[in-house]
């Protein structure tokens, strides 16, 4: 937390090559710290996976991008956005989206920022669609995709299986750009 900067201190840009390590530390924080419960993954970044963010980042390709946020006074990056679309076919329209916030920067809107600057970033590449999936059960989850717009489109039964063995819910939501 950094009181007193607010938002001011917190830059919103789009992932670059030499952000891969500092996005793979924001993940393997938030598992540490057990925050991470409802993502989609549950295993700390291994150095594969940072050279595959770094591919992602350098590519720049149109279908695939990341936004981070990054505390300005000590350069951590303390959130990420991530836009995913296939390139063909019948559904290269739409794009998944996902997000995660580090616990120390958490409520204080960063995730709302992050999110509405991806969808901006999605809808000038041409985008039609915007979905993300959330547990029904990630209350901080659901509310970032009802205020930046997101519908719920369905719920799944067991969408997500948890660390404890027990499934989860999930929302299926869907913003149209
Ligand atoms: C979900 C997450 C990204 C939200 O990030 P954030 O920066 O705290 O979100 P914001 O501050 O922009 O808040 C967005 C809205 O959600 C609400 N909110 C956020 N966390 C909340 C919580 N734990 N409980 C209740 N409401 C919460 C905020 O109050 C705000 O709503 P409001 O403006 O109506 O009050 C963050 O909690 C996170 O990274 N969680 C762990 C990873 C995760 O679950 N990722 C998503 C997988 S689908």
């Amino acid at each position: 937390m950094i009181a007193g900067l607010g938002h001011m201190a917190i830059i919103i840009r789009k992932a670059g090559k030499g952000d891969a390590k500092g996005v793979a530390r924001l993940w393997d924080d938030g598992f540490e710290r057990g925050y991470f419960g409802y993502t989609g993954t549950n295993r700390r970044r291994t150095v594969k996976d940072i050279r595959r963010f770094e591919e992602v980042y350098a590519k720049n390709k149109r279908n695939e991008f990341v936004f981070i946020a990054i505390d300005s006074v000590n350069g951590k990056v303390v959130g990420s956005c991530t836009f995913f679309a296939k390139k063909e076919g019948r559904t290269r329209h739409r794009g998944e989206m996902g997000w995660a916030i580090h616990l120390d920067y958490s409520r204080q809107g960063i995730a709302t920022r992050l999110v509405k600057r991806t969808l901006e970033e999605a809808k000038r590449r041409g985008f039609k669609k915007a979905e993300a999936e959330a547990a029904v059960k990630n209350i901080g989850s659901v509310r970032l995709a009802k205020k930046c717009g997101f519908k719920i489109e369905g719920r799944k039964k067991r969408g997500l299986l948890l660390d404890s063995g027990r499934y989860a819910d999930t929302y299926v939501f869907g913003k149209v750009l």
